[in-house]
């Protein structure tokens, strides 16, 4: 009879270790695109729900299809040419760490530190006409930063809806930011006053009804400190370091064609 390694059971479990741990491996590097391919399906789902053009149970990637996904410089608020900055490979979240600007304090109401130089919009079309625009917007609640995306009708002032698709809030107080009823409330509201100052915003203990009301989206209760995160997302990014230059060149009658 061979006498058996004292040895043996530490190659086993070595082995073994070797084996299991190249599985998850291979697992997680294998899986990839899969998770990009839903990462992008769900961002994709969030555009089309701001834009009123999501339909429960429909083809995500066919809906999505029509609408023209563009970068744009904030500073200077042109169509930046798919030569100079691919909206496909466009990481937006890490260009603002990689090649964006800090913002100073009395810039930065949503408390968002670094500004990316180039943000990803996205246009639906009505043959030539530009039917909407949907820009990406985020900015600090109670507890975390929140993500949402903003549909803006064609006339550029009027909301068409509003998508938070991700956010550390607590559920059932600040989480309700992405309760569908509540976010239909900004439908049809106005983002800009007379001399173009951002008025839209969300009021605690209910939207007034007087001429600004058609500025005002009813609070959430118990939110108060969310919502106030919401109100300085919304003023930074309909404000001049944020999507302003954009909204005046697309006025001004600025094109998509580069
Ligand atoms: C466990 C816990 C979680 C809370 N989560 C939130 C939240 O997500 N958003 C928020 O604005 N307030 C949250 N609050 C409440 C705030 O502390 C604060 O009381 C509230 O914002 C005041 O708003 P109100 O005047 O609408 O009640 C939370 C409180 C507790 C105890």
């Amino acid at each position: 009879m061979v006498e058996e390694s004292p040895l043996r059971p530490f190659y086993t479990v070595l082995v073994l270790a070797f084996v299991c741990s190249a599985l998850v491996a291979g697992a997680a590097v294998g899986l990839r695109p899969l998770q990009e391919a839903n990462r992008r399906l769900d961002q994709q789902k969030h555009i089309l729900f701001a834009a009123g053009l999501y339909r429960e149970g429909g083809d995500v990637a066919a809906m999505f299809a029509p609408i023209e996904t563009r970068v744009v410089e904030l500073a200077s608020g042109r169509f930046v040419p798919e030569e100079e900055v691919d909206p496909e490979g466009y990481r937006q979240l890490q260009a603002a760490y990689s090649d964006g600007r800090a913002l100073a304090a009395d810039q930065d109401p949503a408390k968002i530190r670094h500004l990316e130089k180039y943000s990803l919009v996205y246009l639906v079309k009505e043959g030539e006409r530009t039917d909407q625009i949907i820009l990406p917007v985020r900015g600090k609640g109670l507890w975390s930063t929140m993500y949402a995306y903003v549909a803006l009708d064609g006339d550029l002032r009027t909301i068409r809806g509003v998508s938070f698709y991700e956010h550390g809030e607590t559920p059932g107080l600040g989480g309700e930011v992405e309760n569908r009823r509540w976010l239909e409330g900004f439908r049809g509201k106005e983002v800009y006053g007379q001399g173009g100052e951002v008025l839209l915003s969300v009021v605690q203990g209910g939207a007034g009804e007087g001429p600004d009301a058609v500025h005002q989206v009813d609070g959430i209760s118990g939110a108060t400190l969310t919502v106030k995160g919401v109100n300085n997302l919304l003023e930074f990014w309909f404000g001049e370091h944020g999507f302003r230059p954009f909204i005046d060149n697309l006025q001004r009658g600025g094109t998509s064609n580069g």
